[in-house]
């Protein structure tokens, strides 16, 4: 869309064209979702729902239009993930509000949401539970939201990352019943309190696969959110490390991994002596939650 063109012939640039226009740009730059792309980003520079863009293709856009889309295309073009340009992210049927603050949450992160649900079923009504890393707080609050009778507390060691975290509580209405906390894994709770349910999507990422993430992910995301030491596992093994300390007898531990880390994180458990290890599948069938039960109190 240079100077020269904008004018854009005798129709002037309508929603139809400069959304062409856009799609062949991204494509050029091998943008896969080029043509989505274009339109959730031209329904934002217009305050528009995408429907709109099509019932109104043939309207032509003012100068202002032009250049709050021209701001947003520039962003793409320059790798920034939709999400933080939108600045928002749909998980578990919840808007939450992201920035560079955060790791942006990814659909595969459902899966631990939906373990964390299923294995503390039994406790339906009141329990405590504790998230950790929680970055944008979409584990927490979405598990929050879903049982809205337990106590949640939030943490990560960034405090930026958690200030948005209670921005996306506030927003989604489950903020009454939660604790936001900042600090070094479980140096965030106090040593006394026992948690029915931990549940942690932590960094895992090696050091050197760090260095071969999309440009997307290196240059945008929060680079404490992604690598942790060689293997991968230096957070993770901590957190099995320490969390019988935390979990009341019977409570479960949930965690996210990478999808060639599961049967090392079930070992992981199985010497911290925690019990029922379970594994599940992400929509990709990559085994990505490993979970497992602190034993319960021996019989008095
Ligand atoms: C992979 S992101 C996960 C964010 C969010 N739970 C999700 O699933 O989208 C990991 C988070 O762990 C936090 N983190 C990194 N090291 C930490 C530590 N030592 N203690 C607590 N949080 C940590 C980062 O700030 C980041 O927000």
């Amino acid at each position: 869309m240079s100077a020269a063109t904008e004018s854009g012939g005798a129709d002037g640039w309508t929603i139809a064209k400069v959304l062409s226009w856009a799609t062949d740009d991204f494509k050029g730059r091998r943008i896969e979702t080029a043509r989505l792309d274009a339109e959730l980003l031209l329904a934002e520079a217009l305050g528009l729902d995408r429907i709109r863009l099509i019932m109104d293709s043939r309207r032509p856009l003012t100068p202002a239009e032009l250049g709050a889309f021209r701001e947003l295309i520039k962003r793409r073009r320059g790798g920034e993930p939709m999400a933080y340009i939108l600045g928002r992210r749909e998980f578990f049927g919840l808007e939450f509000r992201v920035d560079r603050r955060v790791l942006i949450p990814r659909p595969d992160t459902e899966a631990l949401v939906e373990v964390a649900l299923e294995r503390t079923r039994a406790a339906y009504m009141f329990g405590n539970a504790l998230d950790l890393c929680t970055g944008s707080g979409c584990v927490a609050v979405a598990f929050a939201k879903q049982r809205p009778t337990w106590r949640v507390t939030a943490t990560d060691i960034s405090e930026p990352a958690l200030g948005l975290a209670f921005e996306n509580a506030q927003r989604l209405g489950t903020v009454f019943g939660m604790t936001f906390s900042a600090g070094d894994l479980f140096a965030a709770v106090p040593a006394a309190e026992r948690f029915d349910l931990i549940t942690a999507n932590p960094p895992y990422v090696s050091g050197p696969e760090v260095l071969k993430l999309d440009r997307g992910i290196r240059d945008f995301e929060p680079a404490l959110a992604l690598g942790s030491g060689a293997d991968g596992l230096d957070l993770i093994r901590r957190i099995v490390g320490d969390a019988g300390a935390h979990l009341a007898p019977g409570g479960v531990l949930a965690l996210e991994v990478q999808f060639d880390q599961a049967d090392r994180v079930a070992e992981l458990m199985q010497s911290a002596a925690f019990t029922a290890i379970e594994k599940r599948r992400d929509l990709g069938g990559h085994e990505r939650v490993v979970s497992a039960r602190w034993p319960a109190a021996p019989a008095a």
